[in-house]
């Protein structure tokens, strides 16, 4: 990585606080949670424990009861789809919601990591997959897979800016931009380089480090797969927010590998934006609201 931007990271990425890298530490590993420690080490961390009953509810609203306690939320959900929701309510604390800088507008780009999640789930409907992924996972993976974009969003606010001034300026796709200002140190080389140093599972750190480039993959290959079409259909519908024409391919190997076909990315690609729209309606952000600690 480029000595500086790395040096900036170092220097202005906080370590974890030992609550959250607590937290973190025990959803490591989804087959080896320990759900009494858990519970015990979410206790510990400010209101955390009902920032994510809130979401257990607010994912429920039309079907059946609320949760009234943790335990309750777990027993609701499953202990797989609380470990996503508490991973996406951290990781999404860490870095607040602001608007410094004219060229990047963080509201889009939440609808665009929205969106990928979302796009993950209706390409999951359309291969028949649903069985297979949790539905709060791929939100989960969208919501965190750029990562690297929120990193640069904290630490480096002009350099990231400065990408999406290049882009408009010389009507270029973003990801074209970036090449230009960082070099092959992308944000998904930044993003992998946060989740070392938070020591954050392995599940979502094959998401973040290789969803532009899924062969790449070890772990988790076939989601990585997805990830990075869902994230391909959502850069577009993005690129589109931003009153971009650029339009960036999808390549139909990868399609048929998860048993679909073109047309069936075209349906997601239309149903998307409303889909957004709909969802953006039902989050309550300020139930969401965890107070993170730095
Ligand atoms: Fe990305
Ligand atoms: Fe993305």
């Amino acid at each position: 990585m480029s000595t500086v931007v790395l040096q900036v990271l170092e220097r202005d990425l906080p370590e974890l606080p030992p609550q959250i890298a607590g937290v973190v530490e025990e959803l490591k590993d989804p087959n080896v949670i320990n759900r009494d420690a858990l519970i015990r080490k979410i206790e510990e961390c400010g209101n955390l424990s009902e920032v994510v009953q809130n979401a257990v509810n607010l994912g429920r609203m039309r079907h059946g009861r609320r949760a009234r306690s943790l335990d309750d939320a777990i027993l609701l959900v499953g202990l797989e789809a609380t470990r996503h929701i508490i991973l996406s309510v951290l990781l999404q604390a860490l870095f607040p919601r602001r608007q410094l800088l004219e060229n990047f507008d963080r509201e889009n780009f939440l609808r665009h990591c929205l969106g990928t999640g979302l796009a993950a789930q209706l390409l999951c409907i359309e291969a028949g997959l649903s069985e297979q992924y949790d539905s709060y996972k791929l939100i989960n993976y969208g919501l965190i897979h750029d990562i690297g974009i929120l990193a640069l969003d904290r630490c480096l606010p002009v350099t990231l800016n400065r990408i999406f001034q290049i882009a408009t300026e010389e009507r270029i796709p973003i990801l074209q931009a970036e090449v230009k200002v960082l070099g092959r140190f992308t944000h998904s080389v930044i993003g992998e380089w946060v989740c070392g140093k938070w020591h954050l599972p392995a599940d979502i750190r094959s998401v973040v480090q290789h969803h532009h480039a899924p062969r790449r993959a070890e772990v988790n290959k076939q989601e990585t797969i997805l990830m990075h079409i869902a994230d391909t259909i959502s850069f577009n519908y993005y690129e589109s927010l931003l009153e971009s024409v650029h339009k960036y391919g999808i390549e139909e190997e990868l399609v048929r590998s998860l048993g679909l076909s073109m047309a069936q990315i075209s349906k997601v690609e239309e149903a998307l934006p409303e889909r957004v729209e709909r969802a953006l309606e039902i989050l309550d952000f300020k139930a969401l609201n965890f107070s993170c600690p730095f």
